[in-house]
């Protein structure tokens, strides 16, 4: 029997809970800091514990017994909360500190790529201006110009221009727009192609796929608008062909896995590619994230038959062979409803009332929503992710939408074209 602390509030989170509750393992869930979609009674108090604080997570952890903490976002992985509570024995579904630095920075996860041979854009990494924008005129557009370190997706700027690349250098250099965290930047040769996310989950030794996702980063319909953090998703994506899956095994994730063992930091958890595929067929790595992707999440969980908690269990213990699950036939889609202004400053406190979708191939993954004074109200830019499951792309897609007509929910906004590449 297994008490589990999910640590995390997106709609990622949601969607993780979701499926873990279908596990008869499970005995109790507590998430901190969760969401207004959460149970109250699965809803640890704000003041339970600091996460940036380790001996305050490690007091909390033990208090509480956990056997098992499942961690969604980067930051408290890159922070280190995987080793503290490793070092009380408390079992945790996420890598190390050293392993999450395949997202935390751009620079380490592209020369361990480097060393593995994996296949990715050419790139050099600049610690000042002129240096970067020497190379930058070199090279000529297009040209993509990136932040080292966290930046919510936001420190990536595809530039078809030198002018382009230059007005994003002056951004991370000279206005520091991304802080500390603009004191390094990866300029990287512009990549052709449709991106997929592809997740495997690694008990150190062996690891296991999940079924390839699309998601859509652009704000707008027809991917236009600024980046986001992503704004809906479909599974599987038929750009992941059976070649293409192959490739990603042998190219991408056996070197990646086998370079992290030999390093000495196996890597337990989570290790999402992000690969964008060539007309040819070719995959190559747009990035790593060392965490279950979002929106991906809600629709490529959808996809799984088995037990959840069982995989991140034995993830977590490193017996990941001893598991059996299935993939669904059919697919998933999941639309982000976003509020108004989003990714720049948007919308708060927007009263939501969320109709029952009547069926549970429909599903309403909480993102940025909270109660106040017992009423829901949106707290967040991504504030739900309607989730369904069809025979097909086109009955899923038709589901979500069919849901989202019947949403009037003012001062939002949402892609209508999610999947329409594939349909
Ligand atoms: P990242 O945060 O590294 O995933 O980058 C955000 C988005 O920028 C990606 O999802 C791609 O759409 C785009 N991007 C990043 N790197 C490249 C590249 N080398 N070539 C083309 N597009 C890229
Ligand atoms: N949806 C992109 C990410 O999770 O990073």
């Amino acid at each position: 029997m297994s008490r589990i602390l999910l640590i995390g509030s997106g709609g990622r989170e949601s969607a993780i809970a979701y499926k873990l509750r279908q596990s008869p393992r499970l005995t109790s869930l507590h998430v901190f800091p969760g969401n207004g979609g959460f149970p109250e009674n699965e809803v640890l108090p704000p003041d339970s514990f600091q996460l940036k604080d380790k001996e305050s997570v490690q007091k909390f952890a033990l208090q509480n017994q956990y056997d098992l903490v499942i961690v969604g976002p980067e930051d408290p992985l890159v922070d280190g909360v995987t080793d503290w509570l490793a070092e009380i024995g408390i079992p945790v579904f996420g890598p190390s500190a050293y392993c999450a630095q395949v997202e935390g920075s751009k620079d380490f996860a592209k020369s361990l790529m480097k060393e593995a041979k994996v296949p990715t854009a050419k790139y050099e990494t600049f610690a000042d201006y002129q240096s970067a924008l020497n190379y930058v005129k070199g090279e000529g557009a297009p040209i993509v110009v990136k932040a080292d370190g966290l930046a919510a997706g936001k420190g990536v700027t595809v530039c078809f221009s030198v002018q382009d690349a230059e007005q994003a250098l002056k951004e991370i250099f000279l206005d520091q727009k991304f802080g500390v965290s603009g004191a390094k930047v990866v300029i990287e040769e512009f990549m052709d192609g449709q991106e997929a996310s592809i997740f495997a989950i690694s008990d150190g030794e062996r690891y296991i796929t999940l079924p390839a996702a699309q998601d859509h980063k652009r704000a707008y319909d027809g991917d236009k608008g600024p980046n986001t953090g992503g704004m809906g998703a479909y599974c599987p994506a038929p750009i992941a062909t059976e070649s293409v899956l192959e490739k990603v095994n042998t190219l991408i994730f056996d070197p990646m896995f086998r370079l992290f063992r030999e390093k000495g930091y196996p890597y337990k958890g989570l290790l999402y590619a992000g690969l964008m595929i060539s007309k040819e067929g070719e995959p190559r790595v747009v990035e790593f994230n060392c965490r279950f992707g979002d929106p991906e999440t809600q629709c490529v969980l959808s996809m799984l038959d088995g037990d959840l908690l069982e995989i991140c269990q034995a993830a977590a213990k490193g017996n990941l062979s001893d598991v059996e699950y299935d993939i669904l036939s059919g697919a998933s889609t999941v639309v982000v409803l976003a509020a108004e202004g989003y990714p720049e400053s948007y919308a708060k406190n927007i009263p939501l009332e969320i109709p029952e979708t009547g069926t549970k191939d429909i599903l309403v993954f909480h993102a940025g929503t909270t109660k106040k004074d017992g009423k829901l109200v949106s707290s967040g830019g991504r504030i739900l992710g309607i989730s369904s499951r069809g025979k097909d792309l086109l009955d899923s897609v038709n589901k979500v939408y069919s849901y989202l007509n019947k949403l009037h929910i003012p001062q939002t906004f949402y892609r209508k074209d999610i999947a329409k590449k594939a349909l």
